[in-house]
């Protein structure tokens, strides 16, 4: 039961619960001090994995969001290419996957219909499979050669959240660990991730500490009937996983772009009356994401000459943002590749807060179930 004295609901609660479930996650499997990433539960010889070829990852929902963002972090780190599916197209597309291929099947339930058929199939074409799960003992871990369960403690609401913060983590700890094996990640550069990993559940403490300001914004759009979320590379997931909450729980039209991606068509709806969502984080240590900021600059004057409201995530400290958007939320600057675990905390925070506002069933949102067990 959600503690009422405190959260009113379970999807507050969740939310509030992601520092101790990132740190649950991630603190007994590393060594800072030795660079090391400790995943025995994956089962797969050190050798296999130093000749895997490609990376097939499969999931639905929020799950594939967090896979999406997983291909990120293992083309970066581990030099491997990896395709995400959604679990529930997987077989259609004849999928030639075979010896010398990984798939990663992500559901925080372990039970979503979809994701068991698909794994199934691939381990049909020989495929060794490794599943990142919140449920100990689920189906989909029972059914894998390996898996990384994501210690988020039970997901109640309806709407997943530190089980999407979880996954993520465990998708960077398996990126990590991949790229030491194949050689492409130094003991140096592992020690620093493992640092800047570990330095998340302040940070997301951080997050969580200005929720209140979250709240106000929350208390200015809730009647808005249509939202876009937009961002760029490894933000884009995050843009579509803050759309997909808000929809969820709030019953408000809202979709998620890439932001390069809105000049191809969307664009023709943005103005006054379709606020938007744009993820313009920075890492400025890193020449490749101050480009992406760049470019996310320029489109967003580009989008405020044809008049629309932007509610912007940027990274401490940035002064140029809060000159261009009409709402600026701050994030902790972290590694381009652990920022969306940042991001997605006042997206998610926003759903809550407008899906509260409007009188809504925010843990059980209408025409929803938890675990989808029918395909
Ligand atoms: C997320 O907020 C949703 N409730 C939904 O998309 C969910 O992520 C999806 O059904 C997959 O569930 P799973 O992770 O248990 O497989």
């Amino acid at each position: 039961m959600a503690d009422v004295r405190k959260f009113p609901h379970h999807l507050i609660r969740e939310i509030f619960e992601q520092p101790e479930a990132l740190r649950r996650t991630i603190e007994p499997r590393v060594l800072l001090a030795d660079g090391e990433i400790r995943l025995d539960e994956v089962r797969i010889a050190r050798e296999e994995l130093r000749s895997v070829r490609r990376i097939n990852i499969v999931a639905s929902g929020t799950s594939r969001h967090a896979g999406m963002t997983g291909q990120y972090m293992m083309q970066e780190l581990a030099a491997v290419p990896v395709d995400v599916d959604y679990a529930s197209e997987f077989e259609y597309r004849n999928p030639m996957i075979g010896r010398g291929e990984l798939s990663i099947f992500i559901t925080q339930s372990g039970e979503t219909a979809d994701t068991t058929a698909a794994q199934r199939e691939a381990r049909e074409k020989g495929s060794r499979t490794i599943a990142i799960t919140n449920v100990e003992g689920s189906t989909i871990a029972r059914e894998a050669d390996g898996f990384i369960y994501t210690h988020a403690g039970p997901e109640i609401s309806i709407a997943s959240t530190k089980a999407f913060t979880a996954q993520m983590a465990c998708l960077f700890l398996f990126a990590l660990y991949l790229g030491e094996i194949k050689q492409k990640v130094s003991r140096a550069l592992a020690q620093s991730y493992i640092g800047e990993l570990l330095a998340l559940l302040e940070k997301t403490e951080t997050i969580l500490a200005a929720a209140d300001r979250v709240e106000k914004l929350a208390e200015l759009y809730y009647r808005v009937d249509d939202f876009m979320f937009l961002g760029r590379a490894i933000h884009y997931p995050v843009a579509m996983d803050g759309a997909l909450k808000l929809k969820e729980v709030s019953y408000i039209h809202a979709e998620g772009y890439p932001t390069g991606e809105a000049k191809h068509g969307p664009n023709a709806l943005i103005d006054f009356r379709l606020p938007l969502v744009m993820i313009a984080t920075c890492d400025r240590s890193d020449p490749g994401s101050v480009l992406r900021y760049e470019k996310n600059v320029s489109n967003m004057e580009g989008f405020k000459k044809q008049g629309a409201t932007v509610i912007a995530l940027a990274s401490e400290g940035d002064a140029a943002i809060p000159q261009i958007a009409d709402h600026t939320i701050f994030i902790p600057s972290a590694p381009e590749l652990l920022s969306p675990i940042l991001e997605i905390v006042p997206l998610q925070l926003f759903a809550y807060y407008v899906a509260a506002k409007r009188g809504l069933d925010v843990d059980r949102p209408r025409n929803l179930v938890k675990a989808v067990t029918l395909e």
